[in-house]
């Protein structure tokens, strides 16, 4: 359960719980100190001696009782650095306050703190009820933990969840809620992505993604379709069904709609739902293998933004689809050299049964797009281990068809905190995937992975504004940042919620 929010008007003497939280800006000279008024006295000390001068991912714990208790009511105060020494722009400035939101929210973790009181700090540049947004966005994500599977501990070792958390702000003003609404609304989404990632391959099947669609659609006005084999079957979804014929779990495709009005542009989004890659018949190494139960995140990511998506109601539809399937070696799996035929009617040859994310991408890209008629299509997969190779850890890839789209997407990465780069998608990458035995095949060589197979995706998209982002690089082992844990990062939930938030209709 996520912790409650409660805006409050009182003075910072006035605040009780078991910790206390200023941010600072970067202030070497200490300007700032005056704006804390009445507890002067406890900060002073440690920023005299320069302990601490506000820095990016700095803090420093003070216990206020010894002396100036009637300054500070909460056993412990927390000074956090924001940074912000000249910020580039908003964005940065948005970060800064995510950082420093996982900042507190790690402390407080650590000390166990079930009531925090923070104090709204001024950022320069940004709006209050955009401070609130993302500071609330970072003490969420930064106080996320998965535990599902551990014994309580008995020796007082267990983490505790905030349960509270009282924020003073300066004027009790309407956006105010709207920045709190939005900022829990796209972190608890992120954290939604990162719960059904941290599941293991037996924790989180096929059918787990259409009981999580059910449920959404009940809860929201969301529509949830689930195709069964047998609809795979009658649609000839070969791509698909292919992939899933090694394993003894059935596949899912799950379509989530939301309807925003009849005149509304609509955004199709696809992710890739593979909730265990072993390679199939092209078997992948032993070592490492076990970090595949994560190749489901593209479709946690496009599922889990719906959440916010329902709970915010924008003026846009948004529909949501996974194909989801294991891609296992069981005896009727899928052959090198075999050659199926995907939803639509082009034909892929199989080179290699570890390429399984673009056959499965495929089926439900065309399926998506001649039966929703999308304004522009997204998707996210972890899709190639080259995007690390190319783009490490702290950007997602990216490529597309139109450049319009493209902005669009890098401006609401940027936003986000998870920022992208774009890779070329010329027309010579395509010759690498051409076969001489079916429309493509389904490797393009050792050479620019990342991009044949944006080139391979490409083929089923056709003329609709199309964005590809291959996550395989930040879906897990993000960048670390104080509001992202170890384990799985929820990458793209945010910046789908961000796109989805900020669209404007767009003419191709
Ligand atoms: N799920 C993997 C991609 C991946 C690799 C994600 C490492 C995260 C970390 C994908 O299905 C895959 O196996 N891709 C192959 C494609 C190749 C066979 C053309 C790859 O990248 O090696
Ligand atoms: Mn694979
Ligand atoms: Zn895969």
């Amino acid at each position: 359960m996520t912790a409650k929010f409660v805006l409050t008007r009182k003075k910072a003497e006035n605040l009780a719980g078991d910790m206390l939280a200023c941010c600072f800006e970067h202030d070497k000279k200490k300007k700032t100190l005056n704006a804390y008024g009445g507890m002067e006295k406890t900060i002073r000390t440690p920023l005299i001696h320069n302990d601490f001068y506000g820095k990016t991912g700095s803090s420093l714990l003070l216990y206020p009782d010894s002396g100036v208790k009637s300054a500070v009511k909460c056993s412990r105060l927390l000074l956090a650095g924001l940074g912000l020494k000249n910020p580039k722009d908003k964005d940065e400035a948005r970060e800064r306050c995510r950082s420093c939101g996982g900042v507190i929210a790690v402390a407080a973790g650590k000390h166990k703190v079930q009531r925090l009181a923070v104090i709204l700090p001024e950022v320069r540049g940004l709006k209050a009820e955009e401070v609130l947004e993302c500071l609330v966005e970072g003490l969420l994500l930064g106080g996320y933990r998965f535990h599902k599977y551990k014994k309580a501990e008995k020796n007082g070792d267990e983490p505790v969840a905030i349960r509270e958390i009282h924020i003073r702000i300066p004027v009790d003003v309407k956006n105010l809620r709207n920045g709190l609404a939005r900022g829990k609304n796209a972190a608890e989404a992120g954290m939604q992505a990162r719960d059904m990632a941290n599941e293991p391959g037996n924790g989180w099947t096929p059918a787990s993604f259409a009981k999580f669609g059910r449920m959404l659609a009940k809860r929201y006005k969301l529509n949830c379709t689930v195709l069964e084999k047998k609809d795979m079957k009658a649609k000839k979804m070969g791509g698909l069904l292919g992939v899933n014929q090694g394993s003894a779990e059935a596949p899912k495709l799950v379509i989530l709609e939301y309807r925003a009005s009849a005149k509304a542009q609509t955004i199709l989004l696809v992710g890739k739902g593979l909730t265990f890659d072993s390679g199939g018949i092209s078997l992948k190494p032993g070592a490492g293998m076990q970090d595949m139960k994560y190749d489901m995140c593209g479709g946690a990511a496009v599922l889990s933004m719906m959440q916010a998506v329902g709970a915010e109601e924008p003026d846009v539809n948004v529909i949501a689809i996974v194909p989801a399937t294991d891609n296992m070696p069981g005896g009727s799996a899928l052959k090198p050299g075999d050659i199926v035929r995907h939803y639509g009617g082009t034909t892929s040859e199989i080179i290699n049964t570890d390429a399984e994310g673009r056959l499965i991408l495929a089926d439900a890209l065309a399926y998506g797009i001649e039966n929703f008629k999308p304004d522009c299509v997204v998707d996210l997969a972890t899709l190639t281990g080259a995007v690390i190779v190319g783009l490490g850890h702290h950007r997602t890839g990216l490529l597309g068809n139109n450049q319009k789209l493209v902005k669009r997407l890098l401006a609401a990465g940027k936003r986000a905190g998870e920022p992208l780069w774009q890779l070329p998608l010329d027309k010579e990458y395509v010759k690498q995937i051409e076969s001489d035995v079916a429309d493509i095949k389904n490797t393009g060589g050792p050479a620019a992975g990342t991009i044949t197979a944006a080139a391979y995706l490409q083929t089923f998209v056709g003329d609709t504004p199309w964005v590809h982002l291959d996550i395989a690089g930040t879906a897990w082992n993000f960048t670390k940042k104080s509001y992202i844990p170890k384990g799985p990062s929820g990458t793209g939930t945010r910046t789908l919620v961000e796109l989805v938030r900020s669209w404007k209709k767009m003419n191709p």
